[in-house]
């Protein structure tokens, strides 16, 4: 027999289904089954059930009582800067003053001082941090993560980075996924030789990311003053045609065209969003792209919410994720980002569930092992101090996961019964 576990006694078990991204109505039906028990094999669901668990099936089983209380999948953390040296508490006073976004990174703020604190900090110290950071995500019920480079726009600083995500995706339970973001910003020493740091970017470093195998996907942030719309589709075009996935920043402050080239080309996911306009919802929905938006971002620059109500009329699947970077959302907690959609964004708590687990996993091309709990899936699932779905968007502002489990392996969090079990 292979390593399984059982969970027992649960509560409520709430889960998606199914292996693609949910879009419109479907991004709202969630299955409900009461007093259920789910059974894995080396990682691996091999059945969920209503009631007592089989005595057949307990047998030499590692075995946990969920109290009776809710079970969901794994929450998966579609968008974050994980890695990145520094913190910017010093533009705390200027953007509560109203100093835009985009005028801090016009000084050599913003992005570009996180980048000269990146370079500066040894490959230790941002595995170190970034350890941290994962660390409090797993207690938080997050499984699964998408990061991205970004702070480095030098190749040995992106490689820096994205050589820390790797070793992070070895040493520490949460599942990574690493995405190159070298077009974040135009770096200083190449202030008035764009042509030349885009070719940096699409001769050199994208063949060489490529080659090595360090990053499944490629973003761009497509913005006013960052990259324009055409040159995110050449460097977007390079990395599918050296075997890489397409992400992309579009629509965060203004829509100047990402969110058409996103349905166009078409990206797996377009991200942000604040500004689409029908025209870019439409792109969405025709090319199939998911649609990543970042509630926390919003909240913490003081901006309008993305049209998520629209997007999901128009048939875009909507994830939700937190962006977590030193920026524009220094925060990291999904639960706290699973609240603010709810309620800023006018989903339903069964949206926001598809949205930061099937749905996200769509957008990182994993919902064919993530993202719901049934027969075929990975085991990453949270047992949360609740008795159903709508307490843990009602009881907002604490953490509500109890006890984490990345693929059937216990991975944070205290057992609800029987500690004898730990083992
Ligand atoms: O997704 N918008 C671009 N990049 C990040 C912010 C990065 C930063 O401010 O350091 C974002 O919000
Ligand atoms: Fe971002």
């Amino acid at each position: 027999m292979g390593n399984r576990l059982i969970v027992s006694n649960i509560g409520l078990l709430a889960t998606p289904l199914g292996c693609r991204a949910a879009s419109g109505a479907a991004q709202g039906q969630i299955s409900m089954r009461s007093h259920a028990y789910l059974v894995a094999e080396d990682g691996v669901i091999t059945a969920v059930g209503n009631g007592r668990v089989p005595e057949s099936l307990m047998q030499g089983a590692r075995h946990i009582d969920a109290g009776g209380n809710l079970v969901t999948p794994g929450l998966v953390d579609a968008h974050t800067h994980l890695g990145f040296g520094g913190w910017r508490e010093h533009e705390l006073a200027m953007k509560r003053r109203g100093v835009p976004y985009l005028d801090i990174l016009a000084q050599g703020g913003g992005i570009l001082s996180t980048v000269r604190m990146t370079r500066d900090a040894s490959q230790k110290a941002l595995t170190e941090k970034a350890g941290q950071a994962l660390e409090a995500m797993l207690h938080l019920g997050v499984t699964t993560c998408e990061a991205k480079s970004g702070y480095g726009l030098d190749r040995q600083t992106e490689l820096k980075q994205l050589a820390v995500i790797r070793e992070l995706g070895r040493t520490q339970p949460v599942e990574l996924v690493a995405t190159y973001l070298g077009a974040h910003a135009l770096p200083e020493e190449y202030k008035n030789r764009r042509a030349d740091y885009i070719r940096l970017l699409t001769e050199e470093m994208l063949p060489l990311i490529a080659r090595e195998g360090l990053a499944e996907f490629c973003d761009v942030f497509c913005e006013t003053g960052v990259f324009t719309a055409a040159e995110a589709e050449q460097i977007l075009r390079t990395a599918l045609a050296h075997g890489l996935k397409a992400k992309i920043h579009t629509d965060e402050i203004d829509a100047i065209g990402g969110t058409e080239l996103a349905g166009m080309l078409p990206a797996v996911s377009a991200e942000h969003l604040i500004a689409a306009t029908d025209r870019g919802i439409l792109a969405l929905a025709q090319g199939g792209t998911v649609a990543v938006l970042l509630p926390a971002t919003s909240f913490y620059l003081g901006k309008p919410y993305a049209r998520a109500r629209d997007m999901i009329a128009a048939g875009v699947p909507v994830s939700v994720a937190s962006d977590y970077n030193p920026g524009s959302c220094p925060s990291l907690n999904l639960q706290l980002v699973m609240n603010l959609a709810c309620w800023n964004y006018g989903m339903s708590p069964e949206e926001v569930l598809t949205a930061v687990t099937l749905n996200a996993a769509a957008a990182i091309c994993l919902a064919d092992r993530l993202g719901s709990l049934e027969v075929g899936k990975q085991a990453d699932l949270v047992i949360w101090d609740a008795p159903n779905l709508d307490y843990i968007f009602y009881r907002f502002g604490q953490n509500l996961a109890k006890t984490v489990i990345k693929q059937g392996r216990i991975a944070a969090g205290a057992l609800p019964h029987q500690p004898e079990t730990l083992a």
